[in-house]
């Protein structure tokens, strides 16, 4: 029968369970093998018992848990030559040549480097004696299809990453318990969100908590934004406003590049108006707990098509990125979704804003 393997790697986000969960039974029902590859890349170069069959009740009871059940990794195995044949030595073997991977750009990145080397990768290990000739001729290319689970909503090619309506609904909670402290003493908090260089969690947060200022990586403030920022809280306070938050993304920086850190924007308010403002970083809580009703739904119809795709995939057939679209699930190609994320991830560290925001959005179209 098809075997097909499913993955979860990098950082874990809420959904990931429900992707798991729709792809193995998605699997049973069109007739294919699906195998669960336990902690990400790091489980595939391992092997062994890290490459295991999912069947039905394997994935019972997972829909509404945060994290992925079937362990991830940030791992370095997909960066050396030696650790992708391995990979490939181990898949191979466990008769799979298909393969649907949940995660970040990175992750995709390293299955999109396996993809690329995957044929040559299996000469090499037949020159060794590593795999037999039939078996390379057996499994001669990798299908590939991608999922992107992620909090930061930083991907091109979906309008959507599986974890972010979670973390915005985390973040808003706690905006939400952090203005009824505020507000009693009337005081001003910075909260710390993350989303690596991507600022999509601070902004839609900022507006959805009803914050007053917010810091993002793609919009660095002009000069002298520390006098305006102070100036629109104290005209909060005089306009009888109670409490005052600011939201920061966790890679905000200026216009020269200088980090704007929670501690930054703290020292300064102290300093311009000698009140000692609270900090907030709100760290993994962001990324754990229970995903939302959108993060499952939303992850299942996605497992449900990425099977579909990862079985329509011949030879020919280029890496997919199965997403949603306008609120319709989506296939994309991979390569130029991964390329294109990463260029925007390097206009935002070289300070071209323009082109880093010009190129973000759901409008990317092949
Ligand atoms: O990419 C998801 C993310 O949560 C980012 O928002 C954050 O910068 C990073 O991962 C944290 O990484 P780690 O889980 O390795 O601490």
């Amino acid at each position: 029968a098809t075997r097909i393997g499913v993955m979860t790697s990098g950082g874990d986000a809420q959904g990931m369970n429900a992707a798991v969960r729709a792809i193995a039974r998605a699997g049973l029902r069109e007739g294919v093998e699906v195998f669960a590859i336990r902690e990400g890349w790091q489980g595939a170069f391992e092997g062994g018992e890290h490459i295991s069959r999912l069947g039905w009740s394997d994935v019972s009871g997972i829909l509404n848990r945060g994290g992925t059940v079937i362990g991830t990794a940030r791992s370095a195995a997909m960066h050396t030559r030696d650790g992708q044949r391995q990979v490939v030595r181990n898949l191979a073997s466990a008769g799979i040549d298909r393969l649907i991977v949940l995660g970040g750009d990175g992750s995709l990145t390293g299955a999109r480097e396996l993809k690329l080397h995957w044929g040559d990768l299996l000469e090499e290990l037949v020159a060794s004696g590593g795999i037999s000739r039939e078996l390379a001729d057996e499994h001669r290319h990798l299908s590939l299809v991608g999922l992107v689970g992620s909090i930061d909503n930083d991907m091109i090619g979906t309008d959507m990453t599986i974890g972010t309506d979670s973390a915005l609904h985390r973040i808003t909670e706690a905006i939400d318990a952090i203005s009824s402290t505020a507000e009693s003493h009337r005081r001003t908090f910075i909260v710390e969100v993350m989303g690596r260089n991507c600022g999509y969690l601070a902004l839609m947060t900022t507006v959805a908590g009803g914050a007053d200022y917010t810091f993002l990586p793609e919009s660095p403030p002009r000069e002298g934004w520390e006098d305006r920022m102070v100036d629109t809280l104290e005209r909060g306070r005089a306009a009888g406003r109670r409490d005052s938050i600011i939201v920061v993304a966790e890679g905000a920086a200026d216009r020269e590049g200088r980090p704007i850190s929670a501690q930054r924007i703290h020292d300064v308010i102290l300093e311009r108006t000698g009140e000692e403002p609270r900090i907030t970083i709100l760290g993994h809580v962001q990324r754990g707990g229970k995903p939302s009703a959108y993060d499952r739904w939303m992850a299942t119809a996605c497992g449900v098509e990425a099977v579909r795709a990862v079985i329509d995939a011949d030879e020919q057939t280029e890496p997919v990125l199965v997403g949603v679209s306008h609120d319709e699930v989506v296939r994309r190609p991979l390569m130029p979704s991964v390329i294109a994320t990463r260029e925007i991830a390097r206009h935002v560290a070289d300070g071209d804003y323009q082109t880093a925001v010009a190129s973000r959005g759901p409008g990317f179209e092949q």
